[in-house]
């Protein structure tokens, strides 16, 4: 990261397969872009292109077979799988589909507990929750459980807790998988929302053209594997 606080992530001819049985498997194949600090970026593509491959290895979860992912000065395939844990934990939020909240665990509780890694003031954790969950407009049922909460607040409950952590980078795999037209579009503009301020790096899958307007650009892989066309929002 620059001393601005900015952060810029290089993809260079990343290729990722899989052994599956005596066949190769290439899910991604020379990917090569550039991710910069207030982007917004979807990536679309039929399923089976490799928009999760990708995003898991942008993600620091998974090592390319080829090519070279940099955030900033630091190459991902140089991590140890701790020092990867460390990334995510200082830079990089990730959010599935699944949101994995802990279902035993209040929203304002599983916010915290994500925030503890963090080494914050306890006002300061509290301070984030407050502020993230009106953000979302979910602060009327932080003390509920996942499970007493909608899908669509589920989701929206998963992206306060990435917002509360303050990573520059937020990769999310089609957040709004489970989603209602309405909700899909709010769980949009919120993610199109947290890159706006310059300071943050937004990049989700979807399969949904609605979702991908919301991103400033479109990254689209092909289901060959081949290199990306890419394309504007
Ligand atoms: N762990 C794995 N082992 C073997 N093959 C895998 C593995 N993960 C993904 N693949 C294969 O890699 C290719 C890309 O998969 P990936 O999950 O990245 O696609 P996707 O674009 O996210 O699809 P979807 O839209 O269905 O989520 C597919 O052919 C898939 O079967
Ligand atoms: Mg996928």
């Amino acid at each position: 990261m620059s001393d601005d606080g900015l952060i810029e992530v290089r993809c260079k001819g990343v290729s990722r397969r899989y052994a599956d049985g005596t066949r190769t498997i290439t899910a991604l194949d020379g990917f090569t872009d550039t991710f910069r600090s207030g982007e917004t970026v979807a990536v679309t593509g039929p399923s089976g292109s490799g928009k999760s491959t990708l995003l898991g290895l942008l993600a620091a979860l998974d090592y390319a077979d080829d090519g070279t992912i940099h955030l900033g000065e630091t190459e991902l395939g140089s991590l140890s799988t701790v020092e990867q844990t460390q990334l995510r934990a200082e830079r990089i939020s990730y959010l599935g589909s699944e949101h994995n909240l802990l279902p035993i665990l209040s929203v304002y509780e599983n916010i915290s507990l994500a925030l503890s890694l963090k080494r914050l003031a306890e006002a300061e954790i509290d301070r984030r929750i407050r502020e993230n969950l009106r953000r979302v407009d979910l602060w009327d049922l932080a003390y509920r459980r996942p499970a007493e909460l909608s899908s669509g607040e589920r989701a929206r409950a998963a992206i306060a807790r990435a917002l509360a952590s303050d990573n520059p980078v937020l990769i999310a795999d089609e957040p709004t998988a489970h989603l209602d037209a309405e909700d899909a579009e709010r769980i949009a503009r919120l993610l199109a929302a947290a890159a706006s301020d310059g300071r943050h790096l937004v990049i989700f899958a979807t399969h949904d053209p609605v979702v991908a307007s919301y991103a400033d650009r479109t990254v689209r892989l092909r289901s060959d594997a081949r290199s990306p066309e890419r394309g504007s929002a």
